[in-house]
């Protein structure tokens, strides 16, 4: 398995509309399992296909513990329903290191998809689960969670950004 360079933003690859994914083939196996080493590695609990250059409707997410691995592959995921109740909490994501703002979201979703091989399931969450459901269908549609956020704080957030890089490109590691 491979560790796949995540793409920070601002990028344009972050911003750009997915396309479904229609072969279910060995390639696509190979890209969920590098897009989960890379998850493991960051360490994160969700990653999306277009953070990694692969501009393509698929995320991974893992809310297990360590020790306990329980990876949830979602492809050509759909929001089937959403709770009326919202709830605010505390988001971050390995494309904007070190950021975190507070998001609304709804408390609860359905979502319709296709696992691995093609074969199509449907998901209750609520909670957390829920929460990076709707963060990482955002990022198929690209959308980030500053984007959720108001014009001020994304600024705040993308001024850090820009000075992280200017600090990286001035030492590099
Ligand atoms: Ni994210």
């Amino acid at each position: 398995m491979a560790i796949l360079e995540i793409i920070e933003a601002p990028d344009p690859r972050l911003s750009t509309k997915c396309q479904p994914v229609e072969r279910f083939d060995g390639a696509l196996a190979r890209l969920l399992d590098d897009m989960l080493a890379t998850m493991y590695r960051a360490p994160g609990i969700g990653l999306a296909a277009p953070q990694v250059g692969v501009l393509q409707r698929l995320f991974v997410v893992d809310l297990g513990p360590e020790d306990e691995r329980a990876p949830l592959v979602v492809i050509n995921p759909e929001i089937v329903t959403r709770s009326s109740a919202i709830s605010s909490a505390e988001e971050g994501c390995l494309s904007l290191p070190k950021q975190y703002a507070d998001v609304v979201r709804a408390e609860a979703v359905t979502i319709r998809f296709q696992g691995r091989q093609g074969e199509l399931q449907e998901l209750t969450a609520d909670g957390l689960l829920a929460r990076c459901l709707q963060h990482e269908i955002d990022h198929l549609d690209g959308v980030l969670f500053v984007d959720r956020i108001s014009a001020l704080k994304r600024t705040m957030i993308m001024r850090r950004m820009a000075k992280a890089r200017r600090e990286r490109l001035r030492s590099p590691a």
